[in-house]
């Protein structure tokens, strides 16, 4: 077997480490003590990549408290990644494209994709995990960052799970979606709770039409809201081309299904059709208080999938494109009512094209006061202008407050971490292209001037997609 070597990529990750001092600008808040974890692409070299999607996941961590920041980085470990480098890349992942032998297992329902833990973190009950798509969390050392095997959570997972649980303080857990695809054109969603205290369980489990793509779902006090685009890729369509990327296609006609599920009678969920829209990420939901639920996401328009071509990443350039060409993500606002089978959505900030949605932490599930996005400051149609602002816009109003790195930098998604006082303070990572470094920004929540403080790693981090912020016990 001759081994598929590739010069290393620019967007390769330099250098992995262990905890190490970071040079500090301005003052690190003193409330400021915790650690945050980002996951992301990280790895290009050496594996079957076509696309951004498809690096191998690297965790960036940074340590704030004392006055000092420290910063490591590691990239995962599973079987399928360790294979793929020990000879030639064989699993599939997003367009990597699978060898034959891995095309079949799909067919069979066995493992013919690999899990790259790529897209985010969860921490739950003392313990990290690196999260990917339709594949168990990976779990991870929370201080060496090391790789230590997928996990089912005691059981509660079975095949699958998805990339974005999201806390609900009122309820004191986190709900998440797990994903079970095949054999042949089975799909099933399942609801999982993961308490804050005790076992996580299954809540439900609902059966799709198809093999569907559900990235992000909303949580409320009361009821999980899915929506599910008609973004289909059937197994057999995925065993032949060997990639999702080259499978998957948009059923405009055959609309969004918009499942919301009761979280303390999840087998009342109510089950209804409307209008086909893209979304990536949900910012949050809320009851109204009158059984409707208020939902605010990023919404794309139109699909003109497939989304995100490759060259970005197979030229080793950047930024990737924010959005497919033509397309315009923006933040709308929807309102669902489950007992009318009624869903209606408008928007709420078109200024910019805007992604990675957060709110404050102990607002999820309520109403929040505002939502934090990436945004992009260049606009018009086709483009491959990266996020280079932070945007604030208010829930109330929809206007906007902008935070700017400074020119020529790049932001992704803000982690809001909540202060004492009231208030947020906004974690982001800024790619700093020119300067070849990343630092951490950040901002206090209430002044878009300058970042308070920065804290800068000694290498460019390959951008990353999402993260979490741990405080320290
Ligand atoms: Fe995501």
């Amino acid at each position: 077997m001759t081994r598929a070597v590739t010069a290393p990529r620019a967007f390769d990750l330099g250098r992995e480490h262990g905890w190490e001092p970071l040079r500090v600008e301005g003052a690190l808040p003193a409330d400021l003590r915790g650690t945050l974890y980002r996951n992301g692409p990280r790895r290009f070299s050496d594996t079957n990549a076509a696309h951004w999607f498809d690096g191998v996941g690297g965790v960036a961590a940074v340590r704030l408290g004392g006055g000092r920041a420290e910063g490591a980085v590691r990239l995962v470990s599973t079987p399928e990644v360790d294979a793929d480098r020990r000879g030639r890349p064989r699993y599939g992942a997003f367009a990597a494209k699978a060898a034959w032998d891995k095309r079949l297992a799909v067919l069979f329902g066995r493992r013919g994709f690999k899990n790259l833990a790529n897209i985010n973190v969860l921490a739950w009950q003392g313990r990290l995990f690196a999260l990917y798509e339709a594949l168990n969390p990976l779990e991870l050392h929370p201080e060496t960052l090391a790789s230590l095997g997928e996990s089912t959570l005691g059981g509660a997972l079975r095949n699958g799970f998805q990339a974005h649980p999201h806390r609900v303080p009122e309820r004191r857990a986190t709900y998440a979606l797990g994903m079970n695809i095949g054999p042949g054109p089975r799909c099933t969603l399942d609801l999982v709770e993961l308490p804050d205290q005790g076992p996580a369980r299954r809540l439900t489990t609902l059966p799709l039409d198809g093999v569907r793509e559900v990235h992000d779902f909303a949580v409320t006090e009361r009821h999980a809201v899915i929506v599910v685009p008609p973004l289909s890729a059937p197994a057999w369509k995925v065993a032949l081309h060997g990639t999702f990327a080259a499978t998957v296609t948009w059923d405009e006609a055959a609309g969004c299904e918009v499942i919301v599920v009761p979280l303390d009678a999840p087998a009342r969920a109510r089950r209804f059709k409307t209008d086909a829209f893209f979304a990536w990420h949900w910012a949050n939901g809320w009851e109204l208080g009158d059984g409707r639920i208020g939902l605010d996401v990023v919404r794309y328009e139109p699909w003109t999938g497939p989304w995100l071509p490759p060259e970005s990443v197979v030229s080793g350039g950047f930024p990737p494109l924010a959005a497919p060409p033509g397309t315009r993500p923006t933040l709308w606002r929807a309102t669902v009512d489950p007992a009318r089978e009624r869903f209606e959505l408008g928007p709420l900030w078109e200024a910019a094209r805007c992604e990675f949605p957060s709110v404050a932490p102990s607002q999820v599930g309520a109403r929040h006061a505002a939502t934090w996005l990436a945004s992009a400051s260049a606009d018009g149609g086709p483009t491959r202008d990266w996020f280079d602002r932070i945007a604030r816009v208010d829930a109330e109003t929809g206007e906007a407050t902008l935070f700017d790195p400074g020119a020529g930098r790049f932001v992704g998604e803000p982690v809001l971490v909540e202060r004492a006082g009231g208030g947020v303070w906004a974690l982001v990572m800024v790619d700093e292209p020119a300067a070849r470094r990343t630092h951490l920004a950040i901002w206090d929540g209430e002044r878009p001037g300058e970042p308070v403080a920065r804290c800068f790693f000694d290498q460019r981090l390959p951008p990353d997609l999402h993260g979490t912020f741990v405080a320290a016990a």
